[in-house]
This record gives structure tokens, sequence and C-alpha cells, in this order.
């Protein structure tokens, strides 16, 4: 049973409260059934039945008999959150996000592979999940009901934010699942989270002088963004191409390294839940340490969350953005990970007028997304089908991580070393000392398997004495397959 003090179902209906005032459940929401909610807080159902009409008599929650029990349409806007939100649009605009006046975002109207071997059997470089298990049937379904459906309006020209339903869809599923307080005025839908870090580093990073003789140079470390080192190559890349200065920062067991950050950074980047790639879970010290920090210099953190929903032990950690009273977090997320890459489809959630200025500029790189995939996965989202993947494929790639971990002290005793984090996709280890992990990589190639180690995520491409196994897309017997290939490329590579 939770541990609660006083009157639980007293407790319990603060606790609901809270969440309606600070909006991560919303006017309109359907509560969990009471029994669902009994078994999640492990407490009695007769408590949840006591909270459930504690709350009905303050007015935060009606019942609808058999359709289930809402948040009340008439919410009064007080709450201390809400008036957090309205100051976080500020700070982030005192970070250099001011919007620029321009058009209503509504009505205008090759990557490089880690390990290389793009053509090779097992990809065991990348963190991809698996495509047979994506529930193409669903998809397809909804695809063509977004395509007949409304008049035909996925037809058109729409909002450059993305559409409506999906930014309504996904801004519920960040309430829910993750405890962000957001609407669809909040959410911007993107091409991927690719599409995501290069609008926000063309937000956040100042354009150079285009006089080439003009004598003005970036204020200081202005146009600097810190990154985790080691890290992703291609938010790197898309920041650099925004004309930002990268400043690497070390990263440890606990994650990134705050004491390192320097003074002046427009940015930080960071993937704090799954770090990638070392896959370490930022600390609760460190997190705090964080948006202390941000909040303290008026720095944006850019919060890459690419893989929240495969943590194996317990349930995935809320993000930075869950807790940002300051206004600092940028948080963008894909659905790259859960289901599948190719559908490109990814969001950032930040303040409003960050949105806005995000949308405009999304509008002059492609005007809008693709309005009939957006429709079709709203529908997925909305009648649950990407909540039963999600716990179908985290249960198969739970049982996956399990058997690799099994495999590799069958096939490569002694020769990786690791400590297991609590989630992410892929393993991250230590190869033993004496063997040269390039060679092996070199001999994994001809064996038809990509393997990625340390430089591939090196900003300077040193050889490190690392190796990423992404273990996702394949079952436990073509991993085991993989496996053996890569201990017969070690024989040969020694
Ligand atoms: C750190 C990180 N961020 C984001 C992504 C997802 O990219 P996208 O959403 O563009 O497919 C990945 C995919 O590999 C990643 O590793």
């Amino acid at each position: 049973m939770v541990a609660m003090s006083g009157a639980v179902f007293v407790e319990l209906a603060n606790m609901i409260a809270y969440d309606i005032r600070r909006g991560a459940l919303r006017a309109g929401d359907r509560l969990p059934s009471q029994r669902s909610f009994a078994a999640r807080m492990r407490v009695n159902r007769s408590t949840v039945v006591a909270a459930f009409d504690e709350l009905t008599a303050q007015g935060w929650i009606v019942s609808r008999g058999a359709a289930g029990t809402f948040v009340a349409d008439e919410i009064p806007d007080r709450s201390p959150e809400r008036a957090a939100l309205k100051r976080a649009s500020r700070a982030v605009g005192a970070v250099g996000l001011a919007a620029k006046p321009g058009f209503d975002v509504r009505t205008i109207a090759v990557a490089p592979w880690p390990g290389g071997a793009r053509d090779a059997k097992f990809r065991v470089s990348i963190g991809v999940p698996d495509p047979r298990l994506v529930p193409v049937d669903a998809l397809a379904r909804a695809y063509r009901r977004a395509l007949r459906g409304q008049h035909r309006a996925a037809l058109e020209y729409s909002d450059a934010r993305g559409s409506e339903r999906l930014r309504a869809a996904v801004a519920a599923m960040l309430r829910h699942a993750r405890g962000i307080p957001c609407g669809p005025e909040h959410v911007l839908i993107t091409n991927g989270s690719q599409m995501a870090l290069e609008l926000c580093a063309r937000v956040l990073v100042e354009p150079a002088p285009r006089d080439a003789d003009s004598r003005r140079e970036a204020p200081g470390l202005g146009n600097s963004i810190a990154i985790e080192e080691l890290g992703y190559r291609q938010a790197w890349r898309a920041f650099e191409e925004a004309g930002a200065r990268l400043v690497g920062v070390p990263v440890d067991a606990a994650g990134l390294v705050v004491d390192e950050l320097p003074a002046g950074l427009r940015a930080i980047y960071v993937t704090p839940h799954h770090q990638y790639p070392t896959t370490v879970l930022m600390s609760p010290a460190r997190r705090m340490a964080l948006l202390a920090h941000a909040r303290k210099a008026r720095v944006a953190i850019l919060e890459d969350d690419y893989d929240h929903e495969f943590h194996f032990d317990g349930r995935p950690v809320a993000p930075l953005a869950a807790d940002d009273a300051g206004g600092n977090v940028i948080y963008i997320g894909t659905l790259s990970k859960v289901l599948a890459p190719g559908l490109r489809l990814g969001f950032v959630a930040a303040p409003e007028r960050v949105i806005e200025r995000l949308g405009q500029l999304r509008a002059v790189t492609d005007r809008q997304g693709d309005q009939i995939v957006e429709h079709a996965v709203a529908e997925l989202i909305e009648d649950g089908e990407l909540a039963r993947h999600t716990r179908r494929s985290r249960a198969i790639y739970g049982e996956r991580r399990a058997a690799l971990l099994r495999t590799l002290e069958r096939e490569l005793p002694g020769v990786l070393d690791f400590a297991l984090p609590p989630g992410g996709i892929t393993v991250w280890a230590r190869a033993a000392d004496g063997i040269h992990v390039e060679r092996w990589k070199q001999r994994a190639a001809e064996q038809g398997v990509a393997l990625a180690t340390g430089r591939d995520f090196d900003r300077e491409g040193r050889a490190l004495p690392y190796v990423r196994l992404a273990f996702a897309r394949y079952t436990e017997a073509e991993m085991a397959e993989a496996v053996r290939r890569l201990a017969k490329a070690l024989k040969a590579a020694r």
C-alpha cells in the first residue's frame, strides 16, 4: 500500500486535485476506473470511491454514469502551475526566443549510420524497434479513415505546427503518461525529432552577421550549445549547421556533470532518461542541479527523450519538463522508437510562444507535415492502440534484453563489461583490455554484423574501448546468431 499520511482518501483526492490544478489532467479528461486507480495506487477500492466522492463534492470531477468519471469542464484558472507556465513563456523568451513578428502559423496554411555497414544482415549498431511488431493493420485502417474522413480535410493545407488532432493526442499522452503539463498549443509536430532539433537550434542560435566585412562578433559564448560527451552526432550536426558552437560536457554514472557547465551558454542538450549512447539514467540530484542551473543562468535545456517508453525496471522516470518550474525546458520526443522511424513523427513541447516561433520556421521549411499520417497516428493514440503496442513491445524487448545478456555470457565470456541501466534498447559495454574494438568492428562487418564502437559517439572520432549492442530489432534466436558471428569476428581480430 502507498504510504500516505492523514486520511488516505483525502491524500488521494489532494493528489488528483493537484494534477488538475497543474494541468496534468485537463477539463474533460476521463479518469481511470476506480478499480484500476486502486490497483495502480495500491489502495483499497473503497478509498478511491471516497476520494472520488470528495472530489465530486468539491466540483473537480463529474461522474457520467457508465461513460466514466471526468475532470469537470469548469476548472478555475488560478493555479500556481498555470502561472508558472505563463512565466515559462517569458523566461524562455528571455534566453533569446522572443517570437519575432511574423505570419500566423495557423493559416499558412542521409544520416551516417553508427557502425557503418548499412547493408549488414545484423545491424546491432542502431537502436531501432522491430518493424515486425508494428500494428500495420490498425495503422492501415486508420490511414484509410484519415484519407476519407472529415470531408477529406487531411488533403488540404493545414497548420504548420501539426494537425490539431495529433497535437491534442500528443499533449494528452504527455500529460497522462509523462506528467508534463501541456495542451495542444504547447505542442509542435515535426518530421521526426531530427527536424525538432534543427528547428530548435535555428530558434536558439543567432544568425552570423551577413556582411563578410562586418566586425560584429557573436556575443561571448552566446551561440554555444553544451552537448553530452559522448553523445548524439546527428544533434550536433543540426546545431552546427544552425551556427552553434559546441561545448562538450562529460557524462558520468549519474548523467551530465552539471558542475562542468560553463557560463554564458545558449542551450544545454541532454538525453537524461537513457543517456545516448551510455543509457545512464540521470540521478535525481543531477536533475535538480541541472534545472536549478538553467533557471539561474537563464539558459534553455533541450531535453531529447528519444526512447521514453523503454524503461524495464519500474516506471519510466518523469522527464525534466515535468519538473520545470522555470520554463527553461524545450522537450523533444519521437515516435521513431515506440512505433517506427519510417513514419517520421516527432514532437516538441514548450511554452506557447516558442511553439509559435518554431511553427513559423517549420512553415518556411516544408509548410506542414503529412496530414494523413498525422490523423492516422492520432487515431492510434486516441483509441489506445499505441499504448497497447507500447506495453507489448516493452515486454518483448525486456525479454530480448535478458536473452542478450545470457547470450553474451555464453558466447563472449569475459569480453564485455557493463552496468545494466534500468532502460534503453541498447547495451553499452567496455571491451576487455587488449581488444582492439576498431579491428573487431571491421571483422564483424565481414561477418555481416554492423557494430557501433566508442568512436561513433566521440566528437573527435577517437578510438575508445567501447561497443554498443542494440537488441530490440532482433528475436532471441537472431540476436544469438549475431553474437556468435561477433565472437567469430573477435577471434579473427585478435
Ligand atoms: C538521441 C536520439 N535522439 C533522437 C532520435 C530519433 O530521431 P528521429 O525522431 O529523427 O527518428 C534518435 C534515434 O536514433 C536518437 O538516438
